[in-house]
């Protein structure tokens, strides 16, 4: 199924947002994200590409599902400079057109805060990934004091129409151990590293591998 969710200004605004994270340290979370993937890798909500020319050798092809189209046309131009081959596709994460255990590894990179129905989601990343595979995530997640999480439970009400879908609330990791998936490593941290309180600072980097 394919699925254009349009968020025009969003898909203005982020690349540069991107640029400036990566600066920032955001570059180096996409190489800790990627190091050692190998074989047929899937890349779901790649936004405009990001992490492709974070993709090292052995990896064989990339296939990048991406429904928002001015980010995908992003993400294709990306693609034409990858060290990898990368195929840039239109669909979304609950509905993946592709085959039951087909990928060696799948990556999601700030993309779970945002997908309607992450169980879906992470259901389907299990379904294409082939038993012992790797799950691959970089995401931003609930906090671990009760005074950032009653701050990011606050801020879900609003922020979701502004950031095109994102909620900062979500325990993401939690929810990846709960889907069939063993955490083999994660590693959580606050960025960007700011002396004010930021709703989207914790994240998680982290390997699952599929049961
Ligand atoms: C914050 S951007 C991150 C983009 C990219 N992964 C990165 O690391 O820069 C969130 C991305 O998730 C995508 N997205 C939102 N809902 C999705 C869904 N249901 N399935 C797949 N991608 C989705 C958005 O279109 C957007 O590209």
């Amino acid at each position: 199924m394919t699925d254009d969710r349009r968020h025009p200004i969003f898909a203005r605004i982020y690349p540069r947002l991107d640029a400036a994270s990566a600066r920032a340290g955001g570059g180096a979370h996409r190489d800790e994200l990627l190091a050692g993937v190998r074989g047929r890798v899937l890349e779901v909500g790649a936004g405009h590409g990001a992490n492709f020319a974070h993709y090292g050798e052995g990896v064989t092809e990339v296939v990048a599902i991406e429904p928002e189209p001015r980010l995908r046309a992003r993400a294709v131009a990306s693609a034409a400079s990858a060290p990898v081959p990368v195929a840039v596709r239109a669909g979304v994460a609950e509905h993946l057109d592709l085959e039951d255990a087909s990928f060696d590894v799948a990556v999601v990179s700030l993309v779970l805060c945002s997908v309607r129905h992450p169980a879906e989601a992470l259901a389907e990343l299990r379904r294409v990934l082939r038993p012992g595979g790797e799950l691959r995530y970089y995401e931003h997640v609930r906090g671990e004091t009760p005074g950032m999480v009653r701050f990011q439970k606050y801020t879900d009400v609003f922020w979701p129409y502004l950031a095109a879908g994102c909620h900062v609330s979500r325990p993401t990791g939690a929810w990846i151990a709960r889907s069939g998936f063993t955490v083999r490593h994660e590693r959580r941290f606050e960025f960007p590293d700011s002396r004010f309180p930021n709703p989207a600072a914790p994240h998680v980097i982290g390997v699952a591998v599929r049961e």
